[in-house]
């Protein structure tokens, strides 16, 4: 029986038409609301080891408030262990149903971790075009092995070794951000959890799609959480909004995506923006996608820097909240 609650499910047995509730209103649907130029502009690229560090810190500073995210080449992962990231979790995603199930969230738990379908509960009662797995790969203290596919075998290692090089790469991220402020290397690490920072990797699965002009992969969203870094596939579909327009994310082979999240806004006191992106899906192929979420222990709390508030007139829009009440109330859709 094909259990028709995954968009995977879904997908196999569509054949020029999708259900109704994965279309988009007008104001949503990709075929409409992309921008197609004259003069798309491209979302900024910074070569992370170019030896003209201070040009670095400022081009990262720029596109981090102009555009809230970013590419980054010469990153230091090597392409073989990206390609070895993205195989074993294509791998994953071409199992038997039954077999992704074993891994599925279970109902009423209280981490997001798992596989699964539909994370944001749309008020329209629409669906986006995707099935995902998140399981935590750092730090060790935080891996739940229940949700690390056992199949293929290389699953573990090939991610283990993925995630020694995204925390350093996030650790140089960080250090830019917070000298783009002038702030102290550690200041915005230090702000997010320093060490006990929890990184929750989320593999998106889109599947072929007969209708991509009428559908979206990710609904407009900012990210909870203080960085993503993200590895996509060779399938266009990631999407900024800039200057009120849709703007599509040029694919770079073994480039970087980052996204400012809401906690690095909130950190920056605004000077740094969390991006408001969205995808779309391919006709005839999976697009898939490899983010890494960077996000506060639950318990933490996240304000803005005091360095970065007038000690005359402290006052600032944002609130100073635990990172787990900041996640409930967006979860929810409750005022901040
Ligand atoms: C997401 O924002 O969750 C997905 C981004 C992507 O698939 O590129
Ligand atoms: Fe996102």
């Amino acid at each position: 029986m094909v259990d028709t609650t995954r968009v995977q499910a879904i997908a196999s047995l569509a054949q020029d038409t999708i259900p109704e509730e994965f279309i988009r209103s007008s104001n949503e649907q990709p075929a409409i609301t992309t921008y197609n130029g004259p003069a798309v502009p491209d979302i900024p690229t910074v070569d992370l080891n170019h030896p003209d560090q201070d040009n670095v810190v400022r081009l990262i500073a720029e596109a981090s408030r102009e555009w809230g995210m970013f590419q980054v080449v010469n990153h230091g992962i090597p392409p073989e262990v990206i390609k070895k990231l993205q195989e074993v979790g294509k791998h994953f995603f071409e199992l038997p149903q039954e077999e992704k199930e074993a891994y599925a969230k279970p109902p009423d738990a209280k981490s997001l971790e798992g596989y699964g379908t539909n994370l944001q509960k749309d008020p329209n009662g629409k669906k986006a075009w995707n099935d995902h797995l998140f399981h935590r790969v750092w730090p060790p203290s935080c891996i739940n092995y229940q949700f690390w596919p056992k199949n293929p075998p290389s699953y573990i290692d090939v991610n283990k070794e993925y995630t020694k090089y995204v925390v350093e790469v996030a650790d140089k991220l960080f250090t830019a951000l917070s000298l783009g402020l002038g702030l102290e290397g550690g200041a915005l690490k230090g702000g997010a959890g320093g060490e006990d920072i929890e990184y929750m990797l989320k593999i998106n699965y889109y599947p072929p799609c007969p209708r991509p002009d009428l559908t979206l992969g990710v609904v407009a969203h900012t990210d909870l959480s203080a960085l993503t870094i993200l590895v996509p596939n060779e399938v266009p579909g990631l999407q900024v909004f800039k200057d009120d327009r849709w703007i599509d994310a040029k694919y770079i082979p073994n480039a970087l995506i980052i996204h400012i999240g809401d906690q690095v806004e909130v950190l920056s006191n605004g000077k740094y923006k969390s991006v408001l992106h969205r995808t779309t899906v391919s006709k005839e192929k999976a697009r898939m996608s490899w983010p890494v979420f960077l996000e506060p222990p639950s318990d933490w709390v996240v304000g803005p820097l005091p360095q970065l508030l007038d000690p005359a007139n402290p006052t600032t829009p944002y609130k100073t909240k635990k990172f787990k009440d900041y996640m409930y109330c967006k979860l929810n859709k409750l005022p901040q």
